[in-house]
């Protein structure tokens, strides 16, 4: 779709303020979006729960754009673990990822939280089950997650691979 330059670009979030309507249908904006991602909220279905953007049915007729926001709130989510890095590496006890840059502590605990409950699905079964114990430690900017159990580097790497929370 061609917009007039005085016309901001919807699918570049990165061209709207703070308070630009990512979601018509629901009226939410940018800011209330990023801070949910900041908040542990990585995947388009946790924003949708934590902020009901993405969840309307008038978007043909409300988003300026004529369709859902979906797009716009997977930019965000892409932004928000760009300038997160990850380091996996093997211990004696399992396997340790360093998380570096921009990353909160109570994300990673959140994580976990939802490994721990069975609603991520990065990891397959097999290796849940390998996994005895998952450990958060540090501080926000360089969180560890020491993971012990017979699991290798390259399984967790996988993992991280299909995450949603750094992929989606
Ligand atoms: S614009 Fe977000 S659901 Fe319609």
């Amino acid at each position: 779709m061609i917009f007039s330059s005085t016309k901001k670009d919807y699918a570049d979030v990165t061209t709207l303020s703070d308070d630009d309507l990512i979601c018509y249908c629901t009226k939410v904006d940018k800011k209330t979006i990023i801070d949910a991602i900041k908040n542990g909220n990585t995947t388009l279905k946790a924003i949708k729960e934590s902020t009901t953007a993405c969840t309307g049915d008038e978007c043909a007729v409300v988003n300026p754009n004529k369709r859902c926001c979906s797009k716009e709130i997977k930019q965000l989510l892409k932004l928000g673990e760009k300038t997160m890095n990850k380091n996996v590496f093997k211990t004696g006890e399992g396997v340790k990822i360093a998380f570096t840059g921009e990353v909160q502590k109570q994300n990673i605990l959140k994580m976990v939280e939802n490994c721990a409950t069975g609603s991520c699905e990065c990891m397959t079964d097999e290796t849940k089950e390998k996994i005895t114990n998952m450990e958060v430690s540090g501080k926000d900017g360089e969180v560890n997650l020491n993971l012990t159990g017979d699991v290798s580097k390259e399984e967790i790497e996988a993992a991280l691979a299909r995450s949603k929370v750094i992929n989606d």
